[in-house]
This record gives structure tokens, sequence and C-alpha cells, in this order.
């Protein structure tokens, strides 16, 4: 097949260089010059397990990159729409990037062509695609538009798609269905798995995936009840940990005692400092703003959204009664990205953690393993970017851990000890065990968990402990 995806960035650059991994001839397409020249130097622009590999494999044979979206349309027979749809000021997504691209699509079609949703959309998009097209002066039957969700979580974003609990098409016809049909075939038929040269499968892979065909309005509700689901099921786990800080229970074993349920299961159970990135936060505002539109007042979605962002207003009364005053005071902070794996900070609790930090007086010295550049376009001067996790945590009142970056998991605790000014942790991923901490010295407080201090132990609730010292 002859694919053209528009838009290279976290889902289209991923996906593009599947597709050429399947098999495909891909042109990938991109209104940012810059971007597309570092592409064309073999530059991988984001951090993303095994995408250099499958750059490097591909690039410049089946994998070409091109600013001229008329001649990639013409070319291919399958258009995949992968620019971003960034909210609006009151929540909706803004399809202004997905419109340009459908105009510009009417002049280049000389066959049959398929053009695909592949960018998260609310529930009409793609028959407003349709409509702009015709508007457009192309001929009904010389394209279909299909709705092809992604489920990509960045940082295994590769392996999600290579080896995908679910391929999810939605057509409104089976000429169109069939396109998508053969694009996933290497995946549906089990081929791509025999291959030698395959991208290693990770736990838990379905395979061969299932296909499931469902209409375009249908596939489009898929994308965006799933995101919510999950994001319900994080402020859910995260509601459940603030009524066990409250009684004194502890919301891993909690977590172990529900989650081996199979009707609910044990992943996106993890509690923290809420949920951020690209997707979450900007598809819960749009699912919430699609079904109002329609009618329907989806007020669970505002609940789950509420008690994500009174998750970090807990986590800093954390802070603070770990320390008391906060002005002045010198922090260590592990992690910047929105989660582990991956350099992206956009709608990062970390973010948005370390600037109210700042504003309230905090000096800060932060590491984090891929997303330092990123964060000094937001950060500027105001913190310290330290080599490694013990430069950071030198001489800090405290040591936040803000990200679960694998790497945050396994640090030398002693060496830890040794470098900050007080050995107090507040974790806000929960990634090490209190009984542990507590062992090795450290104050510590975690998330739905008793506070531990070596001196009293555990800690009461709300206890100010900014006399712990060595
Ligand atoms: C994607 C999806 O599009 C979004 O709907 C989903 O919810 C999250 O993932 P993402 O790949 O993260 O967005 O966006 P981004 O990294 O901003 O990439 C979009 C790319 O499209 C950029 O490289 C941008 O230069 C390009 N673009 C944008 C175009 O080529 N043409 C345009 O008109 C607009
Ligand atoms: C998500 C969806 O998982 C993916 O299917 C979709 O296509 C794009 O959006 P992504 O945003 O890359 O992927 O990351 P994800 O792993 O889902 O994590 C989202 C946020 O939830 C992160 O901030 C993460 O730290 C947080 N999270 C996740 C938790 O707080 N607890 C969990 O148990 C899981």
């Amino acid at each position: 097949m002859r694919i053209a995806v528009v838009g290279s960035g976290y889902v289209g650059l991923v996906a593009g260089a599947c597709f050429a991994d399947l098999g495909h001839e891909v042109i990938l397409v991109d209104n940012d010059e810059q971007k597309l020249a570092a592409l064309q130097n073999g530059q991988v622009p984001i951090h993303e397990k095994f995408l250099p590999e499958l750059l490097e494999r591909h690039r410049g044979r089946r994998l070409t990159f091109s600013g001229d979206l008329h001649a990639a349309v013409q070319a291919s027979n399958a258009i995949f729409i992968a620019v971003g749809t960034p909210p609006t000021e009151q929540g909706h997504a803004d399809l202004s990037y997905v419109e340009s691209v459908a105009r510009a699509i009417p002049s280049a079609i000389n066959g049959y062509k398929v053009v695909v949703e592949k960018s998260t959309v609310p529930v009409y998009t793609s028959d407003w695609i349709r409509k702009i097209i015709l508007r457009n002066a192309a001929a009904p039957d010389s394209f279909d538009v299909a709705s092809n969700p992604e489920f990509l979580r960045e940082g295994t974003a590769v392996t999600d798609f290579l080896y995908p609990d679910r391929i999810v098409v939605g057509a409104d016809n089976e000429r169109c269905a069939a396109v998508l049909r053969e694009i996933y075939a290497p995946l549906t038929d089990g081929s791509y798995y025999q291959r030698q040269d395959a991208i290693p499968q990770p736990d838990r892979a379905q395979i061969p995936p299932p296909l499931i065909v469902t209409s375009t309005k249908s596939a489009e509700l898929i994308k965006h009840a799933s995101n919510a689901f999950l994001a319900m099921k994080i402020s859910f786990i995260n509601a459940v940990a603030s009524v066990c800080e409250s009684v004194g229970a502890n919301v891993q074993q909690v977590c172990q005692g529900i989650g081996s349920d199979s009707r609910i299961g044990p992943r996106f159970l993890n509690p923290g400092i809420g949920y951020g990135g690209s997707c979450f936060p900007k598809d819960l505002k749009a699912f919430r703003a699609v079904a109002h539109e329609s009618g329907y007042e989806f007020r669970l979605l505002d609940e789950v959204m509420q008690i994500n962002e009174e998750q970090r207003r807990r986590f800093l009364r954390k802070v603070r009664s770990a320390l008391w005053t906060l002005r002045g005071k010198r922090l260590a902070v592990l992690g910047l990205a929105f989660k582990g794996g991956t350099d992206d900070i956009r709608e990062s609790p970390a973010i948005m953690l370390v600037q109210t930090l700042l504003q309230e007086g905090c000096r800060i010295a932060t590491y984090d393993p891929a997303a330092h550049e990123r964060a000094r376009e937001v950060l500027n001067s105001s913190v310290d970017f330290a080599d490694n996790p013990y430069h950071a945590a030198h001489g800090a009142d405290a040591l936040l851990i803000l990200t679960e970056w694998d790497e945050f998991a396994t640090l030398d605790l002693q060496r830890l000890h040794r470098e900050l000014k007080y050995p107090i942790v507040i974790d806000g991923r929960n990634l090490y065990d209190p009984e542990l901490m507590v062992a090795q010295g450290f104050t510590y407080y975690s998330i739905g968990r008793p506070a531990v201090s070596p001196e009293s132990h555990p800690l009461e609730a709300g206890t100010s402990t900014g006399a712990f010292g060595k």
C-alpha cells in the first residue's frame, strides 16, 4: 500500500515508521520545515523507544519526508490525518488543522482514496471532512473517510502500534474497510510476528490482534470513551487513595485487592499526582463538550477532572506538611515529563507543581532523563538542571519524585541519604516501599499510604516534620 501520513508529531511519526515496518511505502508530510529537515538529516525529534531503529531502517527507502501534501496525496491510496487537535478555550477540539488538510485533498484526487482520521477528533468530524472534500469539487465515489483511532501510549508507542490489544476501523462501506484491512493485514494475519527483524514482543501481547470494524461515528466515540474511562480509573483510585490517607489504610493493598478482580483489572490503578499529557486532559474536555452539544450532560467527567486537579493540591499540602514554610527552601525534583519513558511535558503535572513551588519561593534543582530540553523552554533559568538525581539532591531540604521513570525506582538510597540536607522524600508516584525507606533512614511521604519516619513510625497525618534532620 502507498500511504501518506500528514503530521509527523508524536502520533504521525510513530504511525508512519510502523506502517513502513509493515512493508508499506510511506510519505510523512509536515508543514514545519525545520522538523522535516531534521527528520531528513536522520535526527529523531522525540524520545520514543524503538523509533530510532525504525527510522534508521526505513528512512530514504520505504519512508520519505515531504512538505508537499498535494504530491503525497496523489501518490497514495490512503491518507492518514495526524495533525494536532489542541483544545480551544471552551474545551472543544480545535479542528482547523484537520480542516486545512481536508481542503487540500480534493485537487490531488487522481483515483480512489481513503482519508483516515488518526488524530483524536469529536464524533461528527468524519462527516465534516467528507463535506469539506465534496465542497471542494471531489466526486462522491472518488474517496471515503474512515476513522482509525490510535491507542498509543507515549514511551511505548511503537510496541503499542505493532502489538495492539485491538485495531479499530470505523468505515461506512466495505470498499473503504477493505483498504484498512489490507494495511493492517501483516498484523492481523500474524505474518509480521514471524519475521526475524520484528520489533520485540512486549508482555501481554495479543497475537494476532483482532480488527474491529464499526461505523465511523462509533470508532470516533470508542477513542474518546476509552480515554475517558482510563482517566476515570485513575481519578477513582486517586479518590480512594485520599480516603486511605484519612483512615490510615494503604492504597497499594487496596489496589491489589480490587485489581485482582478480573472485571476491574490492575492496570491504570496507580495513584499519583494526577494524569497529564497531550491526550487525557484535552480529550476529557472535548468529550464533555461533545456530549453537552448532543444534549447529554456527562457530569461524571467533570468529577474526574476535578479529582485530578485536587490531586496536585493535595500533593502540595503534603510538601507543606513535611517542610512547614516553603519560601527559601531548596527542593530536589525528580521528573518533569508527564510520565516516564517520554520527553513530553505537555500538561505535565510535574511542571505545574514545579511552577507553583517556584511561585511559593522555593529554589529547585531538577533531573529528568529525557525532558530537560523541552522543560527549559517553559522553566527558563528559574531552576537548576542537574546531570543526575544525586546532583539534584545535593544539599536539598527534601526530594520530590514527580514522574514514574524506572530509573527513579532504583536509586542508590544510601548515596541519596548522604546528598540530601534532610533525608525527606515526598513521592508523588509511590515508587518505594515505605518500610524500606524508613529502614534506610528516610522520612517518607507517598500517596494513599501512611507517612513514615525513623523518629516516629508511622507519622500521624498532618504532622509537621520540618525539624527532622540528620
Ligand atoms: C496527536 C493527535 O493529532 C491528537 O489528536 C492526539 O490527541 C494526540 O496526538 P501529536 O502527534 O501529539 O497529536 O501532535 P504534534 O506532536 O503536535 O504533531 C502534529 C504535527 O502536525 C506537527 O509536526 C505539525 O507540524 C504538523 N502539522 C500541523 C501539519 O503538518 N499541518 C498542519 O496543518 C498542522
Ligand atoms: C494515553 C492513552 O493511554 C492512549 O491509549 C491514548 O491513545 C493516548 O493517551 P499517554 O497519554 O501517552 O496515552 O499516557 P498514559 O500511559 O495513558 O498516561 C497518561 C497519564 O496518566 C500520565 O500522566 C500518567 O502518569 C498517568 N497515569 C497512568 C497514572 O497517574 N496512573 C496510572 O495508573 C496510569
